[in-house]
């Protein structure tokens, strides 16, 4: 079972005040805060390791490189994957639906050709395919949620047509907290040769992922969102669909030859990852991986079960306050509205006062926010530091804010 005392002590920020309170930090779905281990790996990779990697014969270099190039069997292993030669490295989620949109569906997708997506995607995994309807035709089919915000895998497989070149899907919403049955949808995708892409960047945090259990070929995580570093990511990619995809961004590292009439590529996954990387983030984000599985992501799991519970409970019963979605299975992120005035960025305001930091807003998921008839929600977002003594100080700043606008 998880301490989280032991947990808590390990994040500094988590001994700040914020407006005179103690920091009740509840928006990690935007992004984490990191342990100690993750600040001093940081450290320790700029003050005493530091060079470029995969370009020099120098100590430093070579030190650099392999500590950079050792994260590939890290998130290898976080996610379950065959193999380190599957792992792209991104700089997050945003990155990887955009490589596999140039690099893979832009070369394989014609006009009239149809993706499959659910109005619960986030920006990152709806924008890079407007721009192959945009750009070439592509048709989204776009499935919907449930009213009470869970998905139906066979709604997804229903919506496959003989033009489906592509399912892309969440595996758990930013907003709602519900987590999709992606095995079935990876499942009945693949007796029609459908692959199916994976948005893991809210799953990956608060459960364990086996990339090779769920069948899909594609599993995008944030790095940011696991306790790492911001500008950090890593995509798992099947070697068959990695095969079909083409480099998306070009320049140094991803070739192995260059002349003025043509060039010759790297190996992949190299050959996929262009310039300079995100050297620094990169090897944070394999601390922070190291540091959930040590932690346990079977105990992470549970500890937030039960933070979610509460806070359903506690935000439950508050007959001025809805919240939104109501998934049987889901994670540890609540949206709600304010059944009066209170806009949600008010909300945001007031909570702040009192240290609690939640995310206000449209959580880009414009289509989601549509199709449940709101502009805007708050939204409390649990991690493995959080506690139920956080839910109720940011039920006691709702009542304040209940009692300020109504
Ligand atoms: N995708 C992040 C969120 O849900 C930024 O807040």
């Amino acid at each position: 079972m998880l301490d989280v005392d032991h947990i808590r002590s390990q994040f500094p920020i988590l001994s700040r005040q914020v407006n005179g309170k103690p920091l009740c930090y509840l928006d990690n779905g935007a992004s984490a805060q990191k342990p100690r281990v993750v600040l001093d790996t940081i450290q320790r990779a700029y003050a005493e390791d530091y060079a470029n990697v995969h370009r020099g014969l120098h100590t430093l270099s070579t030190i650099s490189t392999e500590n950079y190039e050792a994260v590939r069997g890290i998130v290898a292993r976080f996610l379950n994957a065959p193999s380190e030669r599957d792992i792209v490295f991104t700089t997050g989620t945003t990155e990887a639906f955009n490589l596999l949109s140039y690099g893979w569906a832009a070369q394989h997708l014609r006009a009239g050709d149809e993706i499959v997506l659910s109005v619960m995607e986030h920006h990152a995994n709806i924008v890079p395919w407007h721009f192959l309807r945009e750009r070439q035709g592509v048709k989204l089919v776009w499935v919907d949620t449930a009213p009470d915000g869970s998905l139906d895998p066979q709604a997804v497989l229903d919506a496959v047509t003989d033009r489906t070149k592509l399912i892309t899907i969440t595996h758990m919403s930013n907003v709602l907290g519900t987590v999709v049955d992606v095995k079935a949808i990876c499942r009945g995708a693949a007796a029609h040769g459908i692959p199916v892409a994976v948005d893991g960047s809210q799953a990956a945090v608060h459960m364990p992922v086996d990339v090779a259990d769920l069948g899909c070929r594609f599993y995008a995580i944030t790095g940011h969102k696991l306790y790492g570093p911001s500008g950090s990511g890593a995509a798992y990619i099947h070697p068959d669909l990695m095969a079909e995809m083409r480099p998306f961004m070009g320049g140094g590292d991803m070739i192995r030859e260059v002349g003025k009439d043509g060039i010759t590529y790297n190996d992949p996954p190299m050959k996929f990852e262009a310039g300079t990387p995100g050297i620094v983030q990169t090897i944070g984000l394999g601390a922070a991986l190291e540091w959930m599985m040590d932690v346990g992501m079977d105990d992470i799991a549970s500890h937030e079960a039960g933070l979610r519970d509460y806070a359903l409970d506690r935000l439950g019963g508050l007959n001025w306050l809805t919240i939104q979605g109501h998934a049987p299975e889901r994670g540890a992120i609540v949206s709600f509205t304010l059944n009066g005035a209170a806009h949600p960025h008010d909300v945001s305001t007031v909570l702040d006062k009192k240290g609690v930091a939640v995310r206000a807003g449209h959580h880009c998921c414009q289509p989601l926010m549509r199709h449940m008839g709101v502009s805007a929600t708050s939204r409390a977002s649990f991690g493995v530091y959080n506690t139920t003594a956080e839910v109720d100080t940011l039920v006691d700043a709702l009542e304040l804010c209940h009692d300020l606008f109504d």
